[in-house]
């Protein structure tokens, strides 16, 4: 098992965090990894005070693509529109705490929820 599979992205991967649909989102998207057919439908409710209320995906992947997807739809969670719209891919990858500069195949699969994100949002403005 390569080294990048750290315990707590298996873990993520069994038991994923925020997984399901969400009714009413504020925001949506869904967007594929081309090179291996995996996608992600991601899912954004922001409340009356202009904040995130809910945050959520389904769809399938590895577990690198899961674990991430996890972590960042919680760290998406009470952020301001303001706030979501200056999150950077690095703030994506720095949740899952494994450096993929050498791995673009995995940085793909790692960055797919934050692609998916900027989708979201981008189709909303
Ligand atoms: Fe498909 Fe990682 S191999 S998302």
């Amino acid at each position: 098992m390569e080294e990048i599979y750290q315990q707590f992205i298996i873990d993520l991967y069994k038991n994923p965090l925020n997984f399901g649909k969400m009714e009413e989102p504020t925001y949506r998207a869904e967007l594929g990894n081309a090179t291996c057919g995996d996608s992600i439908e991601l899912f954004i409710k922001i409340d009356s005070n202009g904040k995130v209320s809910e945050s959520k995906f389904i769809g399938k992947g590895c577990a690198i693509s899961q674990a991430s997807a996890s972590l960042f739809t919680g760290y998406l969670k009470g952020k301001s529109v303001e706030q979501l719209n200056i999150i950077t891919k690095d703030d994506c990858l720095a949740l899952l705490k494994i450096n993929l500069d050498k791995n673009p195949s995995r940085m793909r699969c790692a960055l797919l929820v934050f692609d998916t994100f900027k989708k979201a949002v981008d189709q909303k403005s």
